[in-house]
C-alpha cells in the first residue's frame, strides 16, 4: 500500500512511483508537513526535515526544553490562536466567545480506494486498486469536536486529493467561521504562482507572478467560482517550463465562493490553502452535526506544466466526469444564439437546423428565448413552458421535428434564475435571495432563486421534469447569468444566514443530481455568461462547459490555451461563429475559426443559411474532419507549445494515447512583414518513429526527433500571402513506422 505509518517516528508517508508526501505528528499532537515533492525512498523517519531553529519572539507550543514553535513549523492544518501568526485553516467560535482550538491526533485509518463525499462533487475510483486513502482523526477535547483530514493518492497518477470534515459531539454549539479544505507549508518561497484570471469574455488568462512575502491570492465572493478567478493555483519553480521542471497544482472541486491563498512568511516558507471563502460563511454545528469541506486536487509534476495539465485532464476526464457521456465522443452541435438571439419562430429554427443537417451536424441546440414571454432579457426566467406564439408546437413538437430531420435536439435553460416580470416571481416573490426592506440588486435584470430552500429546487425540478419528459431532449445547456448579491434566505434563522451561500450551491448540485440521475443519457453543458463557472464541481455533473461568450477565434486562442491548464479538451465548448465577430467585430477566415474550435467540444453558432455555397462546402468538410479526429482530439494527450500570451503566434498538439496519430495546429495572431525564421517544434511524439505529416495538401515524412527538435519551418511569407493576420495551419500526423 503506498501509504505507510511509521509508528516509532509517528510519520505518514504517502507515495506512489512519482511523488511523496510526508506528514508528522508533532510533539503537541497537531500535524506537521515534512515533505511534498518527487518520490523519496521510504525510511523510518524523515524527522531531519523538521526545521526548528530557535528564533526570537517565537511562542512555544509545548513547555521547554522542547523548541516546538508553530510559527516556524510546516503544518498540515493550522488552527487559530495557538502561536502561529500566519493565516489559519480553521477558525471556530465557541459559546464563551473564544476562537482558540487545538486539534490533536487521535487515530487514523488507511484503506484501499476512495470514498464519496456526497453531496459534494469529487474525484472517484472505479475500483479500490486505483487509490489508497488515509483518514486522520484529530480531536479538540475542550469543544468535543473531531476534525477528520482525508488524503487519497491515485496509484497511477501524481495526484493527492484532500478534504476536511468536522464532527461535533459537544453539548454546546460551535460556529465554523473558516474551514479550509486543505493547507500545506513548503520550506521555501522559490516559486512563481500561476493563476487563471480575467473577466467576462476573457476568462482564464494565464497570469504568472513571483512569490513575495505576504499574501497573494485568488478568490471569489460572488457565489459562483467566477470568470474573474478560477479555483486553481499552481506553484512552479522559477525555471519550470511547459516541458521541464517542478510544479504543484491545486484545484478546488467546488462551484461557489472560494479562496486560494499563498502566504510567504518572513522566513521564506510558503503556505498554500484552499477552500470555501470565509467571507459571508459561518456554519453552526450543534451536537452530532457535521460539516464537510469540498475536495482539493493536488497534482505534482517534475516534467513541467504540460505534464501537470495532462494529469488534470486524465483525472477529470475519466474520474471526475461521470455517466453516459464520459467516454463517448461528443456530438457536433449547432446553436442558434448568435444566429437569432431571441428573435425567432419555429420556421426560422427549422430552416437553420435543416442547414445544419445538410452540413452533417448531429445536434441542434435551441438557446434562450423559447419560453414564457421571453423576447427580451428582462422577463420570463422561471416560466419554463414554451412560448406558443413563437413555437406553436411547443418544445415537444419542435424537438420531434428536429429528430425527424435526423438530428438530436438540445435546449437552453437557466434554472437558478428568475425575472421579476415572470409568473414564478409573481407567485413567489420571497423565493429570491434578498434582504428584507433592502434594495434587490438586479443583474442582467434578473435575480437569483434561493436554492438553499428545498421547496424552490423542488418546484423548478417539477417544471423541468415535465418539460423534458414531454419532449425529445438529448442535450441541455444549463446557463447562469449573474452572481449573488444581498445573500439572505427568507426562511433561514438569523444564526443560519452564514450558511446560505454554501447551501445555495448544494441546492444547485441537488437539482443537477436529480436531473442527471433521471435523464442519464442527456448530455449537460454548463454555462455561466460563457465561462464564469468553469470549475471541477460543475464537471462532475456536466461533462462540458461553454468556455466563453467571446467566440472570436483570436481571443479564443488565449482563452482555450489558459483553460487547458486544468480542464480537458473534451470539456471545452468551442464554436465557429459568424464574422464580423459579434464580440470584437474581427474578421477571421472560416478555416481559422474551425482550427481553433476543433480543440474543444466542437460546434457552430451562426446561421448557416447565410453562408455562400463555397462556405457551406467548407463547413461540410470541417464537420467531416472533426468526426474523423474527434476521438483523438477529445481523448488524446494535449501539449501546449507556443504561448499566445508571450508570443505573436500560438501552437498546440494532441497525440492519441496509443501514439499512432496526432493533430497539431499553428496559429499566427498577427502577421509580421519580413519576419525572422520560425520553426514549429512539436511535442509528445516518439523520437525514433517515422510520421507522415499532412498540412494543406503537402504530405511529407519526418522522424519524431525531427518534428520535435529541428521543427517544421513555418513559411511566414506564404502565411501572409495566403491569409495574413490570423492565419493558421493544421497538421495531421500519422505514425508509419516505429523505427527507421
Ligand atoms: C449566456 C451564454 O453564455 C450564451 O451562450 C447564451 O446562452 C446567453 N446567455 C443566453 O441568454
Amino acid at each position: 500500500m503506498p501509504i505507510i505509518y511509521h509508528e516509532e517516528s509517528k510519520e505518514f508517508h504517502i507515495y506512489n512511483a512519482q511523488m511523496s508526501y510526508i506528514i508528522e505528528i508533532l510533539e503537541n499532537g497537531q500535524l506537521g508537513n515534512l515533505y511534498y515533492g518527487k518520490k523519496l525512498k521510504d525510511r523510518n523517519s524523515f524527522a531531519y526535515l523538521h526545521e526548528d531553529q530557535e528564533r526570537p519572539l517565537g511562542a512555544l507550543a509545548v513547555e521547554a526544553p522542547s523548541e516546538l514553535c508553530l510559527q516556524y513549523t510546516k503544518q498540515e492544518y493550522p488552527s487559530y490562536g495557538v502561536g502561529d501568526y500566519r493565516y489559519d485553516a480553521c477558525t471556530i467560535e465557541q459559546k464563551n466567545g473564544s476562537r482558540v482550538t487545538k486539534f490533536e491526533y487521535a487515530n487514523h485509518k488507511i484503506y484501499a480506494g476512495k470514498k464519496k463525499i456526497e453531496p459534494l462533487p469529487a474525484t472517484y475510483v472505479e475500483n479500490n486498486n486505483e487509490a489508497v486513502s488515509l483518514k486522520i482523526v484529530l480531536y479538540d477535547k475542550i469543544i468535543d469536536t473531531e476534525l477528520i483530514l482525508t488524503y487519497s493518492i491515485y496509484n497511477e497518477l501524481p495526484v493527492i486529493t484532500r478534504h476536511a470534515k468536522y464532527i461535533h459531539n459537544g453539548e454546546e454549539s460551535i460556529v465554523l467561521q473558516n474551514a479550509m479544505s486543505a493547507c500545506i507549508d513548503f520550506p521555501d518561497m522559490d516559486f512563481d504562482m500561476i493563476h487563471l484570471s480575467g473577466a467576462w469574455g476573457r476568462e482564464r488568462h494565464i497570469k504568472t507572478r513571483r512569490l513575495e512575502q505576504g499574501i497573494q491570492s485568488v478568490y471569489s465572493m460572488r457565489g459562483a467560482s467566477s470568470a474573474e478567478h478560477n479555483p486553481f493555483i499552481a506553484l512552479k519553480r522559477v525555471n519550470t517550463t511547459e516541458n521541464e521542471g517542478e510544479v504543484y497544482g491545486f484545484s478546488l472541486v467546488y462551484s461557489g465562493s472560494f479562496l486560494g491563498q499563498v502566504e510567504v512568511c518572513s522566513h521564506d516558507t510558503t503556505r498554500v490553502m484552499m477552500g470555501i471563502h470565509p467571507d459571508a460563511f459561518s456554519w453552526t454545528l450543534r451536537k452530532n452535526e457535521e460539516f464537510q469541506t469540498p475536495e482539493v486536487v493536488m497534482v505534482y509534476s517534475d516534467h513541467g506544466l504540460n505534464a501537470m495539465s495532462q494529469t488534470y485532464h486524465k483525472l477529470y476526464r475519466t474520474r471526475l466526469v461521470r455517466g453516459y457521456w464520459r467516454d463517448r465522443e461528443r456530438p457536433i452541435l449547432l446553436n442558434n444564439w448568435e444566429a437569432t438571439y431571441m428573435d425567432f419562430d419555429e420556421g426560422a429554427i427549422l430552416n437553420i437546423a435543416a442547414k445544419g443537417k445538410e452540413a452533417g451536424i448531429e445536434l441542434f441546440v435551441l438557446d434562450d428565448g423559447w419560453f414564457g414571454e421571453r423576447n427580451d432579457d428582462d422577463r420570463s426566467l422561471g416560466d419554463w413552458y414554451p412560448n406558443l406564439k413563437k413555437l406553436p408546437n411547443g418544445i415537444s413538437g419542435l424537438s420531434r421535428k428536429i429528430e425527424e430531420m435526423g438530428m438530436k435536439f438540445g435546449l437552453w435553460i437557466e434554472p437558478e434564475m428568475v425575472n421579476k416580470n415572470s409568473d414564478l416571481y409573481r407567485a413567489h416573490p420571497d423565493w429570491i435571495l434578498s434582504t428584507p426592506e433592502r434594495y434587490e440588486t438586479p443583474s442582467r435584470r434578473q435575480h437569483v432563486l434561493d436554492y438553499s430552500r428545498y421547496e424552490v429546487v423542488d418546484a423548478i425540478f417539477e417544471m423541468l421534469d415535465k418539460l423534458i419528459s414531454e419532449s425529445k431532449i438529448s442535450y441541455i445547456k444549463w446557463d447562469m447569468n449573474r452572481y449573488i448579491t444581498e445573500c439572505y434566505s427568507r426562511t433561514a434563522a438569523a444564526s443560519e444566514q452564514g450558511t446560505v451561500m454554501h447551501r445555495h450551491i448544494l441546492g444547485v448540485y441537488d437539482l443537477y443530481t436529480r436531473l442527471t440521475s433521471k435523464y442519464s443519457e442527456i448530455l449537460f453543458e454548463s454555462c455561466s455568461s460563457g465561462g464564469a463557472r468553469f470549475d471541477p464541481g460543475m464537471l462532475y455533473f456536466a461533462p462540458q462547459t461553454w468556455c466563453s461568450d467571446d467566440t472570436d477565434a483570436v481571443e479564443r486562442m488565449k482563452i482555450q490555451y489558459g483553460t487547458s491548464m486544468v480542464y480537458p479538451i473534451s470539456s471545452i465548448g468551442a464554436h465557429v461563429s459568424a464574422v464580423p465577430n459579434h464580440q470584437v467585430n474581427r474578421v477571421t477566415s472560416l478555416s481559422t475559426r474551425a482550427n481553433v474550435a476543433y480543440f474543444g467540444a466542437f460546434g457552430y453558432e451562426l446561421n448557416l443559411g447565410e453562408l455562400s455555397y463555397e462556405e457551406m462546402e467548407t463547413v461540410k468538410a470541417q464537420v467531416q474532419y472533426y468526426k474523423t479526429y474527434r476521438g483523438l482530439i477529445q481523448q488524446g494527450i494535449f501539449y501546449r507549445i507556443i504561448n499566445p500570451f508571450e508570443e505573436r503566434n500560438m501552437a498546440w498538439i494532441v497525440v492519441s494515447e496509443n501514439g499512432e496519430e496526432a493533430v497539431a495546429a499553428f496559429y499566427q495572431q498577427l502577421g509580421c512583414a519580413n519576419a525572422g525564421g520560425l520553426r514549429f517544434r512539436m511535442a509528445g511524439l516518439e523520437e525514433d518513429a517515422f510520421y507522415e505529416v499532412k498540412s494543406f495538401n503537402n504530405l511529407e515524412k519526418f522522424s519524431g526527433s525531427e518534428l520535435m527538435y529541428a521543427g517544421i519551418p513555418i513559411d511566414q511569407k506564404r502565411l501572409n500571402r495566403n491569409e495574413g493576420d490570423f492565419a493558421s495551419i493544421l497538421f495531421n500526423i500519422k505514425r508509419i513506422s516505429l523505427c527507421s
